[in-house]
């Protein structure tokens, strides 16, 4: 190598550095940090959130409700209850502590949306489910075309067929959206889809779910997975989410970006009103034995939802 490529070899560097940094430090100032408690729902379905001998909720959500206006507060004491086995979970993983309280905070500069969750995931079991990663950190996106989520956040897309799930039968099927099935019972929408004709229009008209997500190991760099849940989870490969991570004394601080308009990915617009929900798999968990949150909202700049993204 000689010396002038050594020297453009350094300069691009410089430069890469240069730009990441500068996309990788928005005002966070902006934007205050607001409390959101994740549980451990066990085996609550939406099939079940949705059935009046299961749920007492049940008929004031049909009616309109959303599930957080009933339940902001409790949190903390439902996830204790489930964590446990007492309702709601047929294998509960002994010594799991029943919830997690995060801070979330979100920013955005002229072109790219940024959340962060700063926790403490306590002293977590180690369930030996996901050999990879100790801990996965996900968001889930609705951009407004998918009313199951926009009151119910991530119940929008838990069957209680889905893999783990009391109805599963032993099947691996993962989250999905149920108004891509023929008919939705007590058990869940099982395998049978509308036909692709009538698939496709739904999907173009925004009925989609988006989700972003840290894979994570303490001390190791964060690794940025997402995808869509439509008829069943798909990740996006190459993913188009950027993932950060540190964790010190146990606390962990996870940043999850992507920009606001990425091809095929919900776009992100000012004013506009968009629901999220969050997950935390802590102890090598994975698919259902995680905690969650109930749904949150953002808009960017102005607009009524929970965080004004500023
Ligand atoms: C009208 C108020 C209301 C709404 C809306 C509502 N719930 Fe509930 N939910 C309740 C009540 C009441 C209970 C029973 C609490 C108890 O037995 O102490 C309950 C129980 C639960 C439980 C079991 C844990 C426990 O503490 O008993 C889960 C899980 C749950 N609700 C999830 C949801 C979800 C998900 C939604 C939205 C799809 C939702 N709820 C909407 C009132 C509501």
């Amino acid at each position: 190598m000689n010396l002038n490529s050594v020297l453009f070899t350094s300069l691009t560097l410089a430069g890469a550095l240069v730009a990441s940094a500068a996309s990788a430090a928005p005002n966070w100032a902006a934007s205050p940090a607001q409390p959101v408690t994740l549980f451990y729902p066990g085996q609550s379905s939406w099939e079940w959130a949705l059935t009046t001998a299961d749920h007492p909720g049940a008929e004031k959500f049909k009616g309109g409700k959303t599930c957080f206006a009933c339940h902001n507060g409790d949190e903390k004491n439902m996830g204790d209850l489930m964590v446990t086995g007492k309702k709601n979970e047929a294998s509960p993983i002994s010594g799991k502590p029943g919830s997690i309280a995060a801070k979330v905070q979100f920013s955005h500069d002229a072109d790219t949306l940024y959340v962060k969750l700063v926790f403490a995931e306590g002293a977590q079991p180690n369930s030996h489910m996901d050999p990879t990663y100790a801990t996965k950190v996900t968001m889930l996106l609705n951009g407004g075309g998918v009313p199951e989520a926009n009151r119910a956040g991530c119940w929008g897309a838990c069957h209680d067929d889905s893999a783990g799930m009391p109805s599963a039968g032993g099947s691996n099927r993962t989250m999905y959206l149920g108004k891509t099935r023929l008919a939705l019972s007590r058990a869940g929408g099982g395998d049978a889809l509308k036909p692709a004709a009538a698939l496709a229009p739904m999907k173009a008209g925004g009925y989609e779910l988006e989700y972003w997500q840290a894979h994570l190991n303490p001390g190791a760099a964060a690794v940025a997975a997402n995808g869509v849940i439509f008829d069943k989870r798909t990740e996006s490969k190459p993913t188009d989410v950027t993932a950060s991570a540190s964790n010190a004394g146990g606390t962990w601080t996870v940043t999850l970006s992507r920009k606001l308009n990425a091809p095929g990915a919900i776009p992100i617009v000012a004013g506009k009103k968009y629901t999220v929900g969050f997950a935390i798999h802590a102890g090598h968990t994975a698919k259902r034995f995680h905690y969650v949150s109930f749904e949150r909202s953002f808009a960017l700049d102005q607009g009524a939802a929970d965080f004004v993204v500023k």
